[in-house]
């Protein structure tokens, strides 16, 4: 999504009559106002009365033409009901933003809380962090949406599978594991829609984009032209997982199709992955929204429907309910009026979207009554939430080497600090993109500063880095200095929506810059990467007079202090690489239009993520240091457990070779099988720190060719010297489970290798029949 909006005259507007205007907009409700007599009170503005009710009444009032105008984002006022215009388009990936024309910073509200990039949040692999921040933005958009200035549906968060490290918007997504993508994916949602409200929404979340979305602009190939080729196994096992999670786990308002085809057809018309899998399967309870303008692109650049008004039809009968766009406004009528669509099509939509609306308390009336009136602006930017961000970045920065122990930095030995590269005095690039405006930023040279005095040199003027002209004056700072700290890395004009990348190098000469400024340097060089992406650090990494690597991801509007924080200590760095680093020879086998997860060493394809990929790696999937040392000890876990198949497959069972295919999980009870694994975390060294702990197995060979794959984590803060245990519950269903050609997925029976750090346990899956004469009460 990406249009750019003027509004100029709007802030225009706000200045000059900000008092009076503001006044009257905190006022004005988007229906159901008590002090309009012959609108205030229909049956739809009933509270007391069940949604559906509400909703049918509303529909059974509108016109065709009025309903027509209500399936696009811009909606419009139907102003004989007394129902005001309604902007869906709002955005909140990691903060309330302004990309969306929903939200509009000014006034009381210049500013809100611009939390790490969610790749970064992803790192921390703290479930609780997740869900508080989505918490956190609720708050700030329920109280710009008190104001008039922001809506209630929100099209984040971005779960699709980080599959390509080019991908410029990999950034925006938890990673490339789907049980890591799935979890942040519920736990984002919940705390953005409101745990504990029931039915009720605190606001909608979206999650995008579905399904198979996950390239940009790469090689002349663009997202509205690409027909992703995807296996069944690969979409059951990998794409789908996230919004499968997303709608049964996180109950998520609403889900948005995507721009790209998905083996042939634009995923916003097509019936089976909308209406089939996600209403069908999954039970949404929400609406499903077209990424902007992907039905007019999927008739107008796609050529896949003969006329506009089949581009509508089709969309509409496939299970889209609203337009981000103007598209269905414009020839939904047409439609109907030919024959393509019938009216009724048309009020299912709406019965969708106006639900929402409904269950966000948009129809009931004075706003009194809702429980987050009380909200305003000084809910915004307000000290608990800053201090969010910056705890957020904390528990995101990766260590990646740390030689010698030369982190972290003493405030007594290290008194000057050389403050270097592209990166070393950013600000808005640490909150990347579809961000809004920070309420302040912190960059790295300000967060170094308040622990040593900075020499600062940027070396290169930004991180495409085409000249040297910078580098003696960056030589000379480290020379005089007692530690050289050099930011370097990415930003959006590297990566970027629309914007993938070709290599997996530092750009320019940012490389040549790093090594001969760590050359020069009199004390220890700590090489710091701001990037959404991996990059392929190698040379970093096996030079000696490199001591240190830190991946801060995009950090957010308090980046530089944390990352000031993880540099002197105050700070014990914890978090985990969410996607794997691969050198830069990697990408050069495998063209990124290839959607294919697993490796076929046939075509000379490595296959793609841990999961499938066997190949050399800068970094792996998991990979972060401490500065304290934890010792592993497996306390207790489980043996071999035994799932019960029916008898009617007993001849099945008889054969070796259908069970080393394992069993399909829906003729089984592992449902209700959970394996719990008891884990000692025991810090032996001197420094309090958080561990998280990764659980991963390994499956039977087979059909599924699955490397190992990420079945749990838990994240423990644990003081030094002493000891946690901590428990993962392994379902087995869900999380032994593997997929097969067809797309099925299956327990395989035999030995499921589990690892955990350096611990490995081996659980035995095993069939036995299901008792056919079940004790009955
Ligand atoms: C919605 O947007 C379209 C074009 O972007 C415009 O023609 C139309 O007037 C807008 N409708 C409302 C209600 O603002
Ligand atoms: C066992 O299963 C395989 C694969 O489905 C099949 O080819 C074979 O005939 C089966 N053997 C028996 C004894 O049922
Ligand atoms: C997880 O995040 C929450 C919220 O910031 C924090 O209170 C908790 O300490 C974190 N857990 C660990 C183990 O770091």
């Amino acid at each position: 999504m990406k249009h750019s909006f003027t509004f100029f005259p709007l802030l225009l507007l706000l200045t000059l009559f900000s008092v009076s205007f503001s006044a009257i907009e905190a006022r004005s409700l988007l229906a159901c106002n008590p002090q309009e007599e012959l609108t205030g009170n229909l049956d739809f503005c009933k509270a007391s009365l069940p949604i559906h009710v509400r909703v049918r009444d509303l529909i059974g009032r509108l016109t065709l033409q009025e309903k027509i105008t209500l399936l696009v984002n811009n909606a419009s006022a139907v102003p004989r009901l007394g129902i005001q215009s309604y902007e869906w388009w709002s955005e909140a990936l990691h903060g309330v933003s302004n990309v969306g024309p929903g939200v509009k910073f000014g006034g009381a509200f210049p500013a809100a809380t611009s939390f790490p990039q969610v790749i970064t949040t992803a790192a921390a692999f703290n479930e609780s962090l997740w869900e508080k921040i989505g918490e956190v933005v609720s708050d700030e958009a329920r109280a710009m949406y008190n104001e008039g200035t922001a809506g209630l549906t929100y099209w984040s968060p971005n779960v699709n599978i980080l599959r390509d490290p080019r991908w410029g918007r990999g950034q925006e997504t938890p990673g490339e594991d789907p049980l890591l993508a799935s979890k942040y994916a519920a736990r984002y949602v919940q705390g953005l829609q409101g745990n504990d409200a029931g039915d009720k929404l605190k606001v909608a979340a979206c999650c995008k984009h579905y399904t198979a979305y996950d390239l940009d602009n790469w090689n002349r190939v663009d997202r509205l032209h690409f027909n992703a080729r995807v296996s069944k196994q690969d979409l059951e096992d990998t794409y789908n997982v996230p919004f499968e999670a997303c709608v049964l786990e996180g109950k998520v308002a609403s889900i948005m199709c995507s721009y790209n085809q998905v083996n042939g057809k634009p995923t916003c018309v097509d019936p089976n992955l909308l209406k089939g899998i996600v209403r069908g399967e999954w039970h949404l309870n929400g609406y499903i929204v077209s990424d902007c303008d992907s039905v007019q692109v999927l008739y107008e650049k796609q050529h896949y429907t003969a006329s506009p008004e089949e581009a509508a039809a089709d969309s509409i009968k496939a299970g889209l309910d609203l337009d981000c766009g103007n598209f269905l406004a414009v020839h939904t009528e047409q439609a109907v009026r030919r024959g393509l669509l019938s009216e009724v099509d048309v009020n299912n939509a709406l019965a969708n979207t106006i639900a929402v609306q409904m269950r966000l308390g948009m129809f009931d009336g004075e706003r009194s009554a809702h429980p987050f009136e009380h909200l305003g602006s000084k809910d915004v930017c307000s000290p608990a939430h800053q201090q969010l961000a910056l705890e957020a970045a904390r528990q995101g920065i990766v260590l990646l080497k740390n030689r010698g122990s030369s982190l972290p930095l003493s405030t007594k030995s290290h008194q000057t600090v050389a403050v270097i590269g592209p990166n070393s005095d950013v600000t808005a690039t640490m909150i990347g993109n579809y961000a809004g405006v920070a309420c302040g930023y912190t960059s790295p040279l300000q967060g170094i500063g308040r622990y040593a005095k900075t020499i600062h040199r940027v070396g290169c003027d930004n991180v495409a880095c085409n000249g040297v002209q910078g580098f003696e004056d960056a030589e000379a700072a480290a020379r005089q200095a007692d530690a050289t700290i050099l930011v370097m890395g990415l930003d959006q004009s590297i990566e970027a929506e629309s914007r993938d990348r070709l290599g997996l190098l530092l750009p320019g000469y940012q490389q040549e810059l790093v090594s001969r400024v760590s050359k020069a340097s009199k004390g220890p060089t700590v090489l710091v990467l701001m990037s959404g992406g991996p990059i392929d650090v190698s040379f970093a990494k096996f030079d000696p007079q490199i001591s240190a690597i830190l991946w801060a991801g995009y950090p957010g509007q308090a980046g530089g202090a944390a990352i000031a924080d993880v540099l002197f200590g105050t700070t014990n760095p914890g978090g985990r690489l969410p996607m794997t680093w691969y050198p830069e020879g990697y990408v050069a086998r495998l063209p990124m239009t290839i959607m294919d997860m697993r490796a076929n060493p046939f075509k000379g394809y490595p296959g793609r993520t841990y999961r499938f990929y066997k190949g050399p790696v800068v970094f792996p999937f998991g990979y972060g240091l401490s500065y304290t040392k934890f010792n592993l000890g497996l306390a207790h876990a489980p043996k071999d457990v035994s799932v019960t198949v029916p008898h009617a497959s007993l001849h099945a069972l008889k054969n070796s070779s259908m069970i080393s295919n394992g069993v399909k999980i829906k003729n089984t009870n592992c449902d209700e099988l959970i394996i719990p694994i008891h884990i000692d975390v025991k810090n032996t060294g001197t420094l309090h720190g958080s561990f998280s702990l990764l659980l991963f197995s390994t499956p039977p060979p087979g059909m599924w060719f699955t490397n190992k794959q990420l079945i749990g984590f838990e994240k423990v803060n644990v003081a030094a010297g002493s000891m946690q245990q901590v428990k993962i519950d392994v379902q087995v269903c869900k999380h032994l489970s593997v997929v097969d050609k067809n797309g099925i997925r299956k327990i395989p029976m035999g030995e499921h290798k589990l690892q955990i750090g350096d611990l490995e346990h081996s659980i035995s899956v095993q069939a036995s029949l299901e008792d056919i004469n079940p004790a009955r009460p």
